[in-house]
């Protein structure tokens, strides 16, 4: 096993010690600063030019399935603003800016067809990028399955791996002459656990029985997905975006020890170590070996790919407890608004610390080459009071995150990139528009912009002003 971590206890002083200044050029000047958005969450105009539902479009349409019965129907119309929303990105002063492909905007039933409306879109998106001198970053799935693909079982499906590969060649074909970076999977992880086990996202399947098979077609189509790529973009810079949070133990007993290493498995090892040919990481989560029952011969070579680089995308450590009353994982997660310690407006845990230590968790690898932060940020109850936006909480939030991540970078960890999430306030899942998460504030009634203040703070800070 390569990720033998040690599982201290969390505690309030486990504070990296940051002894360089926090500025731009300490990251040296090859380091890739982006924005990350998904299209689901921004783009509205669901029913234009050809586009058709998508797993979330239907799960919206649910009663109490989004809170305050918010959908995306609209979102922040970047379909119609994606010129001036890029220009923002721009004076903001991010050079890399990452978006997904909405499948069923440029496959409406999710294989065969192509819709040359929807390609014509994201060359519209790409050619603006390109224009003002930012790199356009492509995120392939983004969790927005098409609905048609849904109906013939969707994750469930093992066919689901054909179709993401004739998905990918389309969107290797139409934009690979222009577009470098590429990311297959955005978090896997969330749409086995929330979509398909808890039902908390869509498509809304609920038990665990989903979990197993789910996982292992999407850790086969991550592999697919970047071997389809590269067959046809051999240039390419290919990635995929895991979720990761550092797994504190409530105690140092051995039970609660134990379940810190199942949860680190769950969140952090689940889909890498596959890719990596290290197999499902049942050495610490023994139900892993159920998997076996949806594998097929040659699946483990399958599941490999030599990824140019994988993205992390942390914003919270977590630190769990073993539980008797919960069957199959024997855990329950300590939450943080229990202890005492700062929180976002979600109450997810601020902890710079868990940044550093899962950082170097990744690092420590023989098989990976190269890691970003493809997603780092902070949700706040933001208010827009006479044209500005105070959010002091987001603007520390990413001080001390960029100072944990230049830690690890400057003890010697190949880190060559962070994405901020997100640009604009936007559709945030089963959360709805109730949690802020941009640099840029958005106004839904009236689809204003107003940059925060943590925005400009972004800008001075990549502009290398005085802080
Ligand atoms: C992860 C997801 O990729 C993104 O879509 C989401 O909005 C952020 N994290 C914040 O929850």
């Amino acid at each position: 096993m390569a990720t033998t971590i040690d599982h201290p206890t969390r505690n309030s002083d486990n504070k990296p010690d940051y002894d360089s200044p926090l500025n731009r050029e300490a990251f040296g000047e090859n380091f890739k600063w982006g924005v990350a958005t998904a299209a689901y969450q921004i783009e509205g105009a669901v029913n234009e030019d050809g586009r058709t539902d998508c797993v979330w479009d239907v799960f919206a349409r649910k009663k109490g399935k989004i809170r305050n019965g918010d959908h995306a129907r609209q979102a922040c119309d970047f379909y119609h603003r994606y010129e001036t929303d890029l220009e923002i990105a721009k004076e903001l002063g991010f050079e890399q800016f990452r978006f997904s492909i909405s499948w069923s905007r440029v496959m409406p039933d999710g294989h065969g067809l192509v819709n040359e409306a929807g390609i014509d879109f994201y060359n519209r998106v790409i050619d603006k990028c390109l224009a003002l001198g930012m790199e356009p970053w492509i995120t392939l799935y983004h969790w927005d399955l098409p609905q048609a693909l849904e109906k013939s079982g969707g994750w469930k499906n093992r066919r689901i791996v054909e179709w993401f590969a004739d998905y990918t060649a389309v969107c290797a074909r139409a934009f690979g002459d222009r577009v470098k970076h590429w990311i297959v999977l955005n978090e896997p992880m969330a749409v086995a656990g929330l979509g398909y086990t808890t039902g908390e996202h869509a498509p809304g399947h609920t038990g665990i029985h989903n979990f197993l098979p789910v996982v292992h077609h999407l850790a086969l189509s991550q592999a697919e997905g970047g071997r389809t790529l590269r067959r046809l973009l051999p240039d390419a810079r290919i990635g995929n975006a895991v979720s990761c949070s550092y797994v504190y133990p409530h105690s140092q007993s051995a039970a609660d020890v134990r379940a810190a290493r199942r949860a680190d498995a769950l969140m952090n090892r689940l889909f890498i170590e596959p890719a990596l040919g290290m197999g499902y990481p049942k050495d610490a989560f023994p139900f892993l070996s159920n998997i076996k029952r949806f594998m097929r011969e040659g699946d483990r070579e399958r599941l490999k790919f030599d990824f140019d680089f994988w993205g992390l995308q942390n914003y919270f450590s977590v630190v769990v407890q073993h539980s008797y009353l919960a069957p199959v994982m024997w855990l329950k997660e300590v939450p943080a608004t229990l202890r005492n310690v700062p929180t976002t407006g979600l109450g997810w845990e601020v902890n710079p610390a868990g940044m550093y230590e899962i950082l170097k968790q990744f690092s420590r690898y023989k098989g990976v080459r190269e890691l970003l932060i493809t997603e780092n940020g902070a949700a706040f109850k933001d208010k827009l009071k006479e044209g500005q936006v105070a959010d002091p909480g987001r603007q520390s939030y990413y001080q001390d995150y960029l100072a944990a991540v230049l830690k690890a970078k400057n003890e010697g960890i190949n880190i060559t990139g962070y994405f901020a999430w997100t640009l604009l306030d936007n559709f945030e899942w089963a959360h709805g528009y109730s949690a802020r998460f941009g640099l840029v504030y958005v106004d839904f009634q009236t689809q204003g912009r107003t940059v925060k203040e943590s925005g400009k703070w972004f800008a001075g800070f990549l502009k290398n002003a005085e802080l």
